[in-house]
């Protein structure tokens, strides 16, 4: 057991399926990977092989079919969904390619609803100070809709870091971004991660890749080929 929440994720012969209209559809079979406290992966694989339902299962969106998952020391394989609805709101910051913020909240006040969703009462000083690492605090008082796409992305990783998660699990979160861009929140993403003490699994293309990460992991087949370099 200790050996097992040693990491921040564990996956033991891991199965993932869906429930389409003609049956069950085995995605991942017999996947065994893991990654460690602050570890931070970059997750690597052609269109439909899987990346997308693998973060999903970590998240905890996606129930596991059969195997081990376990993250952040919860056996995800063993909560039914509204256990795994409360881990992810306490231990993990989700980042995807659509920005997802809350038009109505300023930029603020989005990263303050999350804080509250967790019961934790974070003092905007704090918040102003993560927005700051994203180069975006003198945009609080800003609505989503005033902000250009870089910058809401920023604040979608301000976001995901502002309850202080364990886990950071990105999905292309640079899709709708102009290489200029993609390459400052990535390089942004991957620091204030460090920063935070978070892991990070992120999910991108090869071109992308920023340096600092210490693990990358190719989906190819249902097979994960993981090569640490640290
Ligand atoms: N809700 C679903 N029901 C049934 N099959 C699905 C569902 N979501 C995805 N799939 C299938 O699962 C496979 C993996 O999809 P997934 O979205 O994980 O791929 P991906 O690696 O993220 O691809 P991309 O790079 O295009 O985002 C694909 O064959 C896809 O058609
Ligand atoms: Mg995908």
């Amino acid at each position: 057991m200790s050996e097992i929440t040693a990491d921040l994720i564990s996956a033991r012969n891991l199965q993932l399926d869906y429930a389409t209209a003609s049956g069950k559809q085995t995605i991942l079979e017999n996947l065994s990977f893991a990654l460690r406290h602050s570890q931070q992966m970059a997750l690597l694989g052609r269109s439909g092989s899987g990346k997308t339902t693998l973060l999903h299962a970590v998240a905890g969106l996606l129930p596991v079919a059969s195997g081990e998952l376990t993250v952040c020391g919860h056996a995800l394989h063993q909560l039914g969904e509204a256990d795994r609805t409360r881990f992810r709101r306490a231990h993990i910051g989700l980042i995807f390619q659509q920005f997802n913020l809350i038009p109505t909240l300023t930029v603020l006040e989005n990263l303050q609803f999350v804080c509250a969703l967790n019961q934790l009462s974070t003092a905007d000083r704090e918040l102003l100070g993560l927005l700051e690492q994203l180069d975006i605090a003198n945009l609080h008082n800003r609505f989503p809709a005033q902000l250009s796409g870089g910058e809401q992305q920023r604040v979608a990783v301000a976001r995901a870091l502002a309850h202080k998660p364990q886990l950071v699990l990105a999905d292309e979160p640079t899709g709708n971004l102009d290489m200029e861009n993609a390459r400052t929140v990535i390089d942004l993403l991957v620091s204030v991660c460090s920063n935070y003490g978070a892991g990070l699994m992120l999910v991108t293309h090869s071109s992308e890749l920023p340096s600092g990460l210490n693990a990358i992991a190719r989906l190819d087949q249902g097979s994960l080929l993981y090569s640490d370099s640290d």
